[in-house]
């Protein structure tokens, strides 16, 4: 029996003492000063993490909400626009604007693949009616990272809007919103912000505000408009989600205390030490090389048969209290997932590791143990030692 859960899915995430308690607090009222506080600041800390000056909308729904917020205050019904996908997520954002009218051109690569500028560029060039792109930074159903800025320089070139999904990368992975001239950046409360799920943040230019202005598509609760003029007076238009936003103004705290820089290089670090354990473990990753995510590794099923890895991942969950996921739609029973986001550090990664690999002898994949940990302090070495973060691989 395990008497303590470790939940490492790629969000929600496990959240520190102190946000915890945070989170905890009595409430207050939403129209009152100590809320305009609280909403000012949690504004500053996430312009800080995101490198922006633009206006950071703070809507009471999951990111879900955030990436249609995005579609409907960008698109009218028929306007031909590129959504990039390498997984579900991608997928649902393609679907979203579908669902709302739009014209929508799919650019779709194979799972553990990421888009490559060069198919944006070419895209954008034929069809010259396209107005705005919708892209992942991180898609967290393959583990696999996008380049925003290579994808961003090629959009912008066009001078064509862009909207980011960074769900599960913001706040964890290097992204530079304004350096990008990124318009919409989506991220969500339970990834990298150590806070329970239940509110979206989105990041608006100037130009996607001006855009949201002229738009007809039915909308009202995620009107980037109103909802701006209720921010503009430390208010939101509807009632806020006040304990998640009490949860996140202590993790913000936390981050600033760490550096945005530092958080970036663990992230870094932790992914680097999960992804050299899994390979002395002889199992294989779905990301390809020099596209693996810092926040989430999605590994092959080491046996033939969906049957076998629920077995793992369940006596994983139940024997030993470590929590990881599964695969989503067509890679449901092919891969599994392990989330290293937000709250994560080296012993984390050694604990996940050494119950991973004796989770596999217990199902009798793996025959021998003690490989994977030591695989991992090697790479800590190898920081420690270079003096240089460890790099995406
Ligand atoms: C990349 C990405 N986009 C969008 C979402 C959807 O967010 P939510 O489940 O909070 O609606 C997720 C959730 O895992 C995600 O990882």
């Amino acid at each position: 029996m395990a008497f303590a859960q470790q939940l490492r899915v790629p969000g929600p995430t496990p959240l520190p003492e102190r946000v915890v308690r945070a989170a905890s607090r009595p409430m207050i009222n939403h129209r009152g000063p100590e809320f305009a506080a609280l909403l000012r600041d949690i504004e500053e800390g996430l312009r800080w993490a995101l490198r922006t000056d633009n206006d950071v909308l703070i809507y009471p729904c999951s990111g879900t909400g955030g990436l249609e917020a995005a579609v409907v205050n960008l698109l009218n019904p028929g306007e031909r626009a590129l959504f990039c996908t390498m997984g579900s997520f991608g997928d649902r954002w393609a679907d979203i604007g579908a669902a709302y009218g739009a014209d929508v051109v799919r650019l779709r690569v194979e799972p553990g693949e990421p888009i490559d500028p060069e198919d944006v560029e070419r895209i954008l060039a034929e069809n010259a009616d396209i107005t705005t792109v919708f892209v992942t930074h991180n898609e967290t159903s393959t583990g696999v990272t996008n380049d925003i800025p290579a994808i961003a320089a090629v959009v912008k070139a066009r001078g064509k809007l862009l909207a980011v999904d960074s769900v599960s990368g913001a706040g964890c992975l290097p992204l530079d919103t304004d350096g990008c001239r990124i318009d919409v950046l989506v991220t969500g409360s339970q990834k990298g912000w150590m806070a329970p799920p239940g509110v979206a943040m989105v990041a608006v230019s100037a130009a996607a505000l001006a855009r949201a202005d002229a738009t007809t598509t039915p909308r009202w609760y995620l009107d980037f408009v109103r909802e701006r003029k209720f921010q503009e007076k430390s208010q939101t238009a509807t009632t806020p989600a006040v304990g998640v936003l009490f949860a996140m103004q202590e993790g913000l705290a936390m981050m600033r205390e760490e550096g945005l820089e530092a958080i970036w290089e663990r992230h870094a670090r932790v992914a680097s030490m999960i992804r050299a354990g899994v390979d002395a473990l002889g199992l294989r990753l779905l990301a390809a090389e020099g596209h693996r995510s810092d926040t989430v590794t999605a590994i092959y099923n080491p046996v033939d048969g969906a049957d076998t890895l629920k077995e793992l991942l369940t006596d994983l969950r139940t024997r030993h209290g470590l929590v990881l996921a599964g695969g989503q739609g067509d890679l449901a029973g092919k891969i599994f997932r392990i989330g290293h986001l937000g709250m994560i550090d080296d012993g984390d990664v050694y604990s996940i590791l050494a119950t991973l690999e004796q989770g596999l002898q217990e199902t009798g994949m793996r025959s021998r143990v003690g490989l994977a940990v030591p695989a991992a302090q090697s790479v800590v070495r190898s920081v420690q030692v270079s003096g240089q973060p460890a790099g995406v691989s």
